[in-house]
Formats: structure tokens, sequence, C-alpha cells
């Protein structure tokens, strides 16, 4: 438009589109060429999505769309069919891999270790977090499974035979073992004098203080000459600190010569099977404690 010129009704070949007000006029410009092609390319698009996806509502329309269905016969319904199969025939195909895989390969296997790991993390939350805390952590009478302090042992073999026989359990494979109460036989001086040298042994206790030719006697046969604990019972290590009743202190120890605890862990072999008890052991051995 010629700056100098606003006088629209000089501009012919535009014309108006005949709207006035007061009488201003309205130019009637075409919309810009650009516009138009996209207008009209949305359009043709719009068709073109509605003839290949399902778009309209129709009452004839199936249930699951009550629409047109298109040529492709896309729904979210088979989509979503299509990647829960998928994940399916993985799981199946893991889960046969597992199965013909020693838990010991496993642990070269990345793929299937990981698939192990989360199953049996969260079959340890179901099923053991209760007793052993949701990450392993333990409690009074629950031993960590964080740790590398193990009453029975932490290699893949042991593990497997704790997860499927239990602790004093009633399977007839179940390890079992008993602390007699020996504080009658040993009276009372001697228990005292023994717990007074336990305590001491995560400190250091020399092998000659007073209290250690009673240990020998009474203890060391389940617990060790040093009180490094022994697994064949389930015995626990005396001597690191790590307590799976009380904190060591010397009432505590007294109290276990006394009536001695015992802790009890089911047999889980019948309840979860061989597939679940593979990966929980995977599991409880990535946990850290793994040796
Ligand atoms: C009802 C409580 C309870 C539940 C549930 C339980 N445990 Fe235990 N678990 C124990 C107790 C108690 C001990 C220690 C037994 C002992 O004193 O020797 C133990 C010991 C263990 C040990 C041996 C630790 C070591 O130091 O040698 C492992 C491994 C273990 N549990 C794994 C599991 C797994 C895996 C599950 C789930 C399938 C599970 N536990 C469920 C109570 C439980
Ligand atoms: C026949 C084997 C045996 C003998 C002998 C024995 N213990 Fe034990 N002791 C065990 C077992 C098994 C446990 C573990 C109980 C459990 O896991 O619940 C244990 C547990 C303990 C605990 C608890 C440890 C902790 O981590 O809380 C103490 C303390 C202990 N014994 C001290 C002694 C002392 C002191 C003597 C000697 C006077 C002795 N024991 C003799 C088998 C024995």
């Amino acid at each position: 438009m010629n700056p100098s010129n606003n006088n629209i009704e000089t501009q012919d070949d535009i014309g108006t589109t005949g709207h006035e007000w007061d009488g201003i006029t309205e130019l009637n410009y075409p919309c810009p060429r650009w516009w138009v092609w996209i207008f009209l390319g949305t359009i043709v698009w719009a068709v073109g999505y509605w003839y290949i996806y399902p778009a309209w509502p129709v009452i004839s329309g199936d249930s699951e769309r009550g629409g047109t269905k298109g040529v492709m016969e896309w729904t979210q319904y088979k989509q979503l069919e299509e990647s829960q199969s998928e994940i399916f025939s993985r799981r199946a195909e893991n889960l046969e891999k597992l199965q013909n895989t020693s838990t010991k390969d496993v642990m070269d296997m990345p793929e299937l270790y990981e698939f192990a790991v989360v199953g049996g993390k969260s079959a340890f939350k179901e099923n053991c977090a209760q007793c052993h805390g949701s990450g392993g952590g333990g409690a009074k009478g629950y031993p960590n499974l964080n740790d590398d302090d193990w009453l029975w042992g932490g290699s893949l073999k042991e593990l497997s035979k704790t997860i499927k026989y239990g602790i004093r359990s009633d399977h007839k494979n179940t390890r079992n073992s008993v602390m007699p109460p020996l504080a009658a036989v040993m009276g009372k001086d001697s228990v005292t004098k023994v717990s007074r040298y336990v305590a001491g042994l995560s400190k250091g206790s020399s092998s000659t203080a007073e209290g250690a030719k009673e240990y020998k006697q009474m203890c060391s046969a389940c617990h060790g000459v040093n009180g490094e604990g022994n697994r064949i019972f389930g015995a626990p290590k005396l001597s690191d600190g790590i307590w799976l009743y009380g904190k060591g202190d010397e009432q505590q120890i007294e109290s276990q010569i006394k009536s001695p605890q015992h802790g009890v862990m089911p047999a889980w072999i019948d309840r979860l099977g061989e597939d679940t008890i593979k990966q929980l052991v995977v599991y409880v051995y990535s946990l850290g404690g793994g040796e």
C-alpha cells in the first residue's frame, strides 16, 4: 500500500468488505497464500487421519471403541496387549533361562542377574522384610543380611540351603543347633567371669584374662577358641562386636548362658518354589555380604 495515500476508496483493485463504522471501511485483503496452503493441508491431513485411525463415534461401533475403526484397526487396547505380551514373553524367557542356569553362572550373565535381583527384591519385600527389614538390615534376633557377618554362611550354596529349609524350622532338612543352658553346670561365679570375658572379646581381651579358662572349657567348642564362631552350629562370632541379641553387655551374655535364646527362620521351599528361591539367593547375595 502506498503510505502517502490512505484513502481506501482509491484502492480499487482490492475493494472493501462492505463493512462501515462511522465512515471507516474495511479493506478486503485476501488471506496470505502460505496460510491458505497450511489450512488446506490440515484438512487433507484430518481426512487421512479419519481414514487410517479410529476417529468418529458411531452408534453401531463395537463396545471397545464405539466408533469408526480406521483401516489400520489400531487401538490403544491392542497396543497395550502387544507391549504386555512382549513383557510376558521376555519374562517367561528369562525364567526358563534361570531354571536352566546354576546360581553361580547367573552371576556372570548381566541380563539374567538383573532379572533375578529384581524378582528377588520383590519376593523379599513380600516374604522376608517383616523379619529382616525392608533392606535386609535386620533387627534384634533377626540377622542383618547386608554385612559379611554370617551365622550359617553367605556363599550362594549356603544361602540357598538356609532359605530353602530354614533354621530350626519344621522342615526335615532344616539347619539346627542348640545352645545348651550352661549356667547350672558352671555355677554363678563362672557365669559372671565368662560373661565379662566374652564382653571383652570384641574389645581385644587377652586369652589369659580371667574367665578365659572357663570359656575354653564351656564355650569354645561352638564359638571358637578366640570367639570366631562356627558356622556348622550357626554359633555367632563373639569377637566382632556384632550382636544378634542385645549389645554385647555382660548382662545380656549372662542371660544367654542362663536361658539361651534361639532364632527360628521358616523354610521356604514348599511355599515359594525353586525359581523364586533362586532369585532370592541372588538378591540376598547382591546385598553386599555375599561370599
Ligand atoms: C519369621 C521371621 C523370619 C522370616 C519371615 C524370614 N527370616 Fe530369615 N531368619 C530369621 C531368623 C530369626 C534368623 C536367624 C536364625 C538364627 O538365629 O540362626 C534368620 C536367618 C536368615 C539367614 C541366615 C543369616 C546368616 O547369618 O547365616 C538368611 C540368609 C535369611 N534368614 C534369609 C531370609 C529370606 C531370604 C527370607 C524370606 C524368604 C527370610 N529370611 C524370612 C527369621 C526370619
Ligand atoms: C552347643 C553349642 C554352643 C555352646 C557350647 C555355647 N553356645 Fe552360645 N550360642 C550357640 C548358638 C547356636 C547360638 C545362636 C543362637 C541363635 O542363633 O539364636 C549362640 C548364641 C550365643 C550368644 C548370643 C550372640 C549374639 O550375637 O547375640 C552368646 C552371647 C553366646 N552364645 C555365648 C555363649 C557362651 C558364653 C558360652 C559358654 C558358656 C556358649 N555360648 C556356649 C551355641 C553354643
